[in-house]
């Protein structure tokens, strides 16, 4: 089957009318392209970089090199080049651009004529130009320092922050799983006084030291009385390797008490030293006294290959064979009407691609969105409010994972294995996460009618929803 047939044919049918159209050039892209001859450091690259590398490409930080100085930038400039333009960096964003939704807040990419400028800079030697119009670059924090939401967001400090007990990873051994519970009125800096309801939420390592050691860190609320199902606790938050941030839609929040628990699950390794690996959840809430319309259930985890219909242990039909692929498929019937914000795949060194669609009560089958995997980032794509999914009960989600255990996956450790589940990553799982908000009938037609005036609107102005 060729993989480009299979998705080509399904593509047509588009629920948020997103098509994947390139990303459109800004004001200054045009400058770049149209007026000028040279294409130079000081006016075209600096500010590029400045935008979208240096937050990682400084010192302290997990990237290799810095790329604050021009001798810096010049001496990388062919693996730059490269980067780009196969994409993989900035890193992280994996939703492929051919098929399904693509307008999310928090996409990284550069835009094609960002990669173009890059790219004849280097093709001309990369010159310098005059570095008297370059504007001093930013001070820039520690991984372990900043908050997204913070300093690049603009949202203003957590309103609180929670420090998980500490765990000692000793500097040999396998995979370590921490995962203690304790109140959390005991873990937060500031303790809340009265029910608050949470808008966001970051995690960060608590020290410069921590920044290597975590796999994931998953954090959920334990609470007692559970008499009102939409105030239960549940999952908090999970980060993964490149993934900080959770950040709801904004008439949705998750409910905290001063009395809740908080348990933490932690998996960390070792990197050949001792470290004492501190973590860190940065906590925006709504104002006091305010409750957010929906209560969310934020991240839900939609297996594929799970018998759970055969109430069989999860991934009982994962069996990959030695150089070959799998694909395993799960489905699920919506029992609500859900709305759709977010969307986070989970494999691990055999991850290929990950792929969510919707067949309709009314029987049309869209691609949602498929994930090509890469282990390294565990992104959360986030939609923009207007194209987030909307989901009426009924609905049928397939969530479909290819596994690739041939030579040609390029984070296969090694191909001869069988490979079975696993929670360590040599094993495999294959799981994806929509962060949902179920809605009641009434106001899921409202915002079903929200979105058709919206979309016209939009194809009015002969402004396809996916262009920027
Ligand atoms: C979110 C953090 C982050 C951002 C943003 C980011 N990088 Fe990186 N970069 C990394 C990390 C971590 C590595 C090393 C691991 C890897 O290669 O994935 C890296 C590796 C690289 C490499 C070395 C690849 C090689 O040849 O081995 C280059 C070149 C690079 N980045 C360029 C860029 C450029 C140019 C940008 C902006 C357009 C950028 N990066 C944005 C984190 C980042």
């Amino acid at each position: 089957m060729s993989r480009e047939n299979f998705f080509g044919t399904l593509a047509g049918a588009v629920l948020a009318a997103t098509v994947a159209l390139p990303q459109s050039a800004t004001a200054q892209d045009v400058r770049f392209a149209a007026d000028r001859g040279e294409v130079t450091y000081a006016a075209d690259i600096a500010p590029i970089l400045e935008e979208n590398c240096v937050r990682c490409h400084h010192p302290g930080t997990a990237a290799p090199m810095a790329l604050q100085t021009y001798a810096d930038v010049r001496r990388y400039a062919n693996r730059i080049k490269t980067s780009v333009e196969n994409r993989m960096m900035p890193p992280g964003w994996y939703i492929d651009s051919t098929v399904g939704i693509q307008d999310f807040k928090n996409n990284p990419q550069l835009s094609d004529e960002q990669i173009e400028t890059i790219t004849r800079w280097v093709d001309a030697g990369a010159p310098q130009g005059d570095m008297s119009q370059l504007a001093p670059g930013k001070e820039w924090k520690g991984e372990h320092e900043y908050w997204q939401l913070e300093d690049e967001f603009g949202w203003g400090p957590p309103d609180f922050i929670i420090t998980a007990p500490s765990f000692t990873v000793p500097a040999e051994s396998g995979d370590q799983w921490w995962e203690p519970e304790t109140a959390l009125a005991d873990v937060v800096d500031r303790p809340i006084t009265s029910d608050r309801w949470v808008r966001a939420l970051e995690t960060r390592p608590g020290d410069a030291a921590s920044a290597y050691v975590f796999h994931h860190v998953n954090t959920g609320l334990r609470r007692d009385d559970q008499a009102d199902n939409d105030l239960d606790g549940g999952g908090l938050t999970d980060a993964a390797v490149g993934k900080r941030i959770d950040m709801y839609p904004n008439d949705s929040g998750k409910l905290v008490r001063p009395d809740d628990r908080i348990s933490f699950s932690l998996h960390l390794f070792s990197i050949g030293k001792e470290v004492e690996a501190k973590v860190q959840i940065g906590v925006w809430l709504y104002p006091e006294g305010e409750r957010p319309k929906y209560a969310t259930e934020d991240e839900t985890s939609f297996n594929s290959g799970e018998s759970a219909s055969l109430r069989l242990p999860r991934y009982t039909d994962m069996l990959i064979p030695p150089n070959g692929y799998q694909e395993l498929r799960g489905t699920f019937v919506l029992d609500q009407n859900v709305r759709v914000h977010s969307i986070r795949g989970h494999m691990h060194l055999r991850g290929g691609y990950q792929m969510m669609e919707a067949i309709y009560p009314d029987g049309r089958r869209e691609v949602i969105n498929k994930i090509n995997w890469s282990h390294l980032w565990h992104t959360t794509h986030i939609y923009e409010d207007w194209a987030q999914p909307l989901l009426p009960k009924g609905t049928v989600i397939i969530a479909t994972s290819l596994m690739d255990n041939t030579a040609q996956n390029p984070s296969n450790p090694d191909p001869e294995q069988w490979v079975v589940y696993n929670r360590r990553s040599v094993g495999e799982m294959a799981h994806i996460r929509f962060g949902i908000t179920y809605i009641p009938d009434e106001e899921f037609q409202q915002m079903l009618e929200e979105r058709e005036r919206v979309l016209a609107e939009q194809a009015q102005r002969g402004q396809p929803i996916a262009s920027r």
